[in-house]
């Protein structure tokens, strides 16, 4: 059974200051010395991704983005193109969080053109699935989020979620407080694991499935023990220094 490292990835959404990221991420990196084993990243507003560069550059915290165009240059203003994210240096990027599927309608086709435009250039693409809680009282939540997946996986091949990240991340948890219970989160992600085994079994050992969905230090240690939740996106908690160095210590 292939042993994978836990990833603790922050999403701060669109929050940030200069000063506010400054402080953040150095009681972060005053932390980071006994995390060994677990990467820490953070994903950022774009604007702030000169300044993240600058502070973690040489760090064992990684960087990137929430969102990515998913053409690769032109006339589309106000989009950011995966190169411009490199140029950053951005190790991950976000692709299909739900507030970007819910809030600016981008459906799963898009996405996986955002996936593959992110491994055009080598960053990697965090894909966040997961369903609404009237999709998981009707009973439908594997048929949704798989369906999320095989969208990416007929775009851009089963192979290439081998240089990628899964997040599932239930929509009726994140920014809720209602977490999703281990067990609930393992089925899950145990049933995703299972959908690429089918066709790729190395694949699906090697791939990291971070959960998503009020992650709390008090919580993260009980859902990261899950055999097939290999960290987590974590939202709000990801603002808060100690929070964030928590969680990641239960990654540990
Ligand atoms: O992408 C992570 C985010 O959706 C989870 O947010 O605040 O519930 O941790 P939160």
């Amino acid at each position: 059974m292939a042993i994978r490292s836990k990833l603790v990835a922050g999403n701060w959404k669109m929050h940030g200051g200069t000063l506010q990221n400054r402080d953040l991420l150095n009681a972060v990196l005053s932390a980071t010395a006994d995390l060994s084993g677990v990467e820490l990243a953070v994903c950022v507003p774009y604007p702030y991704l000169p300044q993240v560069q600058s502070i973690l550059q040489g760090t064992n915290v990684s960087w990137g983005a929430q969102n990515v165009s998913q053409h690769e240059k032109g006339a589309y203003t106000g989009e950011v193109s995966a190169s411009m994210l490199l140029d950053f240096g951005c190790r991950y990027v976000i692709v299909g969080h739900s507030e970007r599927r819910a809030l600016y309608g981008e459906d799963s086709h898009t996405v996986a053109l955002k996936f593959r435009a992110a491994q055009s250039v080598g960053v990697i693409p965090i894909l966040c699935v997961g369903e609404t809680l009237e999709q998981r009282e009707a009973g439908i939540t594997e048929q949704v989020v798989a369906k999320q997946l095989e969208a990416v996986v007929k775009s851009a091949g089963i192979n290439a979620l081998g240089t990628a990240v899964l997040a599932y991340e239930p929509v009726w948890a994140i920014g809720t407080g209602k977490t999703a219970s281990p067990a609930q989160a393992q089925e899950v992600h145990s049933f995703i694991r299972g959908r690429i085994a089918a066709d790729a079994a190395e694949v699906a050992e090697g791939l990291k499935i971070l959960y998503g969905g009020s992650v709390k230090a008090a919580n993260a240690a009980e859902l990261f023990a899950m055999p097939d939740i290999d960290g987590g996106l974590i939202g709000g908690a990801s603002l808060v220094a100690e929070e964030f160095i928590a969680i990641a210590r239960a990654a540990k």
